[in-house]
């Protein structure tokens, strides 16, 4: 096929050559920010007076005949064309004559398509902030129908302290409203227009760069034309946001698992969000949450491949760049569908809460509580604190609990010991003590529950 950019060349490529080149398979996503964008350049021009009204009245219509052709579906894009930029200018040359070919005055594909990612990826942008929040709010209402659900609270995977399963929610919560802030930052530098910035010395006509920038949605422009056209770390930039977003579902994906298996059985999956096993009839498999788990690693390696392509390319635009959107818009897709998956997992996900209580009461997770009965009492807490580890390591040997040890057994160690001692190490009290801001007593968990659904819903 002849090309658009024959000039020096004949342009006349080998099919093996072109296939390799070619981009459209994947930048055809941005039909629609690369049709609004030329919009406005044709407006800009004509404001400018560099082209005349009635050119750019031709433009726009020709372009918002192709959008409304691609929408509708009547018009196909040709998957033989180069990019994206390609195929809408030669459809528009094609439709409305030679005024078409006036559309890229003052323009090279080189900031159209920094342009077109950019207002693609703060669509992107909106999105996984609207699901992540969706998602936050899932976890909040679980986490307050469970407040006051005693489990044990882990440290090294071993049982540290009582806490409520709606504390440990409220975690996750937290770390995902950081999330969307940090989407909301990457945002901020993303949302700054390129176009204008040209091939890369920006251009010998008078444009508007600040006309353009405003009309499509930008706060700013990039104030160097090379940087216009060379910068990518707002990918990078977004890439690494949905890594720590998806390093976080990951983390929560793993608990999951952890506590659907028959070892824990602290939760329960819907049947909706498991799968059976093909040949163990009594299987079900927490699929989703693996899904999630393992999809974090691609997400990762997206990261680590633009960062790398880019790590050597001197300026400006080199082709290598094209590998930009692969990776980015292959992050965007999975974290939205493990999101999308995640948050009515999270609604439908029942907890077993005589499982955690039983879980709670095995660990001597208020072994520490018993320490601080004695320190209380006037004793230093480095001798409590061995006292209580004598304890434990006598209910260990008898098979029991600090819960039923006697009185005399306590006194045995210390005659600090009284019988109101019961009520310290029960494990519903051991939670309620904790009442320091951010803590696992209940009325703390609603504090963070409020917190975080202001946040949301502000
Ligand atoms: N398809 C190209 C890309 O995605 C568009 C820019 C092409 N510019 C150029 N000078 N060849 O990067």
């Amino acid at each position: 096929m002849a090309k658009m950019w024959a000039g020096v060349t004949d342009g006349k490529t080998e099919k093996i050559a072109d296939d390799f080149n070619s981009s459209i398979r994947f930048d055809c996503r941005m039909y629609r920010q690369d049709i609004t964008g030329s919009m406005a350049h044709a407006q800009m021009l004509a404001g400018q007076g560099i082209i005349t009204q009635t050119d750019a009245d031709a433009l726009i219509d020709g372009l918002s005949s192709i959008l409304d052709d691609l929408e509708s579906g009547k018009l196909a894009i040709d998957m033989e064309c180069e990019d994206i930029h390609m195929f809408v200018e030669q459809v528009l040359t094609s439709r409305i004559g030679d005024v078409g070919k006036k559309l890229h005055t003052a323009r090279s594909r080189n900031d159209q398509v920094a342009l077109d990612i950019r207002m693609y990826l703060r669509d992107e942008i909106a999105e996984i902030s609207s699901l992540t929040t969706a998602l936050i709010a899932a976890i909040t209402n679980k986490a307050e129908q469970y407040k006051d659900a005693i489990m044990p609270g882990y440290t090294h995977l071993q049982r540290a302290q009582p806490i409520t399963f709606g504390h440990q929610l409220m975690a996750y919560a937290m770390m995902l409203l950081r999330d969307v802030d940090r989407l909301a930052d990457c945002r901020k530098r993303m949302n700054v227009s390129p176009i204008g910035c040209c091939a890369l010395a920006g251009t010998t006509y008078d444009t508007d760069r600040w006309f353009e920038a405003q009309k499509l949605g930008f706060d700013g422009i990039c104030m160097n034309s090379l940087d216009g056209v060379s910068d990518r770390d707002f990918c990078a930039e977004l890439m690494s946001a949905i890594s720590i977003l998806m390093m976080h579902l990951s983390r929560f994906s793993e608990e999951i698992i952890l506590w659907s298996s028959w070892e824990f059985k602290f939760i329960e999956l819907s049947d909706a969000f498991t799968t059976g096993s093909s040949i163990m009839p009594q299987k079900k498999n927490p699929d989703m949450a693996e899904l999630v788990r393992g999809k974090t690693g691609r997400v990762y390696g997206n990261l680590m491949a633009l960062l790398t392509t880019l790590k050597g390319l001197p300026l400006a635009y080199n082709k290598d760049m094209q590998e930009d959107k692969e990776a980015v818009f292959d992050s965007c897709d999975t974290v939205k569908m493990c999101l999308q998956v995640f948050a009515p997992m999270i609604d439908a996900m029942k907890a077993n809460t005589d499982n955690m209580k039983r879980a709670a009461q095995k660990g001597f997770i208020n072994a520490t509580d018993l320490a601080d009965y004695l320190v209380k009492k006037g004793m230093p807490f480095r001798s409590a604190y061995k006292i209580s580890g004598q304890l434990v390591a006598q209910c260990i040997r008898n098979n029991t609990v600090l819960e039923e040890l006697p009185l005399e057994a306590y006194q045995a160690y210390s005659d600090l010991f009284d019988i109101d001692l019961y009520q310290q190490i029960d494990l519903l009290n051991c939670v309620e003590k904790r009442i320091s801001e951010g803590g696992t007593s209940v009325a703390s968990v609603e504090k963070q529950i409020a917190y975080v659904r202001q946040s949301i819903y502000e």
